[in-house]
């Protein structure tokens, strides 16, 4: 079964093709356009996709040895996003679809990035927990099989991915900042500063990071220049270590309470090394299955749309021509 997956929620113009779930093509355009306005211009991503996409497809199609009369099913991002980015890629999925006479299958872009560690694993069991920590999300999910998904927290304020990308800024790294933070803080010391973690009670499982955003702000703002410059490497490497601190104890607690022993990350801020090594040495303490799956599996692509997709393709389970994006799509 052949599939094209399209992904153009946010700022990736993204295609692949799947054959029997596995990747023939997979090839991703990160727009740098936005880079100078500090963070994603929504007008201007729409533009892009509209720009790349027809190329980028026509890329995959290449790369996979295919030609389009060879596609099953196409599956495309339907929502969460920017409603004009995931129209670009919503529109060409249903001209392609129509013209070839073949099933759309609409994904949630959520249950695209919690799948994407069966893009490179076996279905490790039919009960685990996700945690998806994106640009636009963070969300602490239990899985009891495909399509049957409850959310145990998520964050009340901004997403871990966004808590990155501010910081980021506020040090003068660029947009989107989260790679950068990582890359700075391996020369860094983690214990460098503490920043202040907000208490809440264990069986809550919601995260917020705008507070530690706020914290980093002010603790910024009380350094001169230089003292910042000399040490940016150990203020990304103390914020990072309570991203983790925040993350871990929520996660593991959710695992504990749920007695479930399989761990999955995903979505973009799961590429990041710090946490990819804090989740490791707990889940080998606590005798926990951890998966996280590669940095370029679990940031924004098309595979991950196509996989999810092909799952569907196979239940049967097609979206009306008539599919609509949805913004704010939610997983549940
Ligand atoms: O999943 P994703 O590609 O897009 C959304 O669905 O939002 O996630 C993008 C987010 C951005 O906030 C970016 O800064 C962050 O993931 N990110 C990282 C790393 N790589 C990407 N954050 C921390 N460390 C990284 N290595
Ligand atoms: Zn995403």
């Amino acid at each position: 079964m052949i599939v094209l997956g399209i992904e153009t929620s946010c700022d990736e113009t993204a295609a692949a093709v799947l054959k029997n779930g596995e990747i023939l093509s997979d090839i991703v355009l990160s727009q740098v356009i936005h880079s100078e306005f500090g963070g994603v211009v929504p007008e201007l991503a729409s533009r892009e996709h509209q720009k790349a996409l027809p190329v980028i497809i026509t890329e995959a199609l290449k790369k996979a040895g295919i030609c389009k009369e060879d596609i099953e099913g196409i599956a495309v991002t339907y929502g969460p996003g920017l409603i004009g980015a995931l129209l670009i890629g919503l529109g060409f999925a249903k001209g392609l679809a129509y013209s070839l006479n073949i099933p759309i299958i609409g994904v949630n872009h959520l249950e695209g990035h919690l799948w994407a560690y069966t893009l490179e694993h076996d279905i490790i069991t039919d009960k685990f927990i996700t945690l998806i920590i994106s640009g636009g999300h963070s969300i602490i999910v239990k899985v009891n099989g495909f399509g049957n998904y409850s959310v145990l927290g998520q964050t009340l304020d901004d997403a871990c991915g966004e808590a990155f990308d501010k910081v980021a800024k506020l040090l003068g790294l660029g947009y989107p900042g989260g790679k950068r933070i990582d890359e700075l803080a391996k020369e860094g010391d983690p214990q460098f500063h503490k920043f202040p973690v907000l208490k809440s009670p264990p069986e809550n499982m919601n995260l917020s990071f705008s507070g530690l955003k706020t914290a980093v702000l002010y603790y910024l703002n009380s350094l001169s220049e230089e003292y910042k410059k000399n040490h940016i490497s150990d203020i990304c490497a103390s914020f990072q270590y309570t991203v983790s601190k925040i993350l871990i104890s929520k996660v593991f607690k959710a695992l504990e309470m749920e007695k479930i022993e399989h761990l999955v990350l995903a979505g973009g801020v799961a590429a990041n090394s710090y946490l990819k090594q804090t989740f490791s040495e707990t889940a080998d303490k606590k005798g926990i299955n951890l998966i996280i799956p590669s940095p370029r599996y679990c940031t924004d692509n098309g595979a991950v749309i196509a996989k999810a997709g092909t799952v569907y393709l196979k239940k049967k389970i097609y979206s009306s021509i008539e599919l609509d994006a949805v913004p704010s799509l939610k997983l549940v």
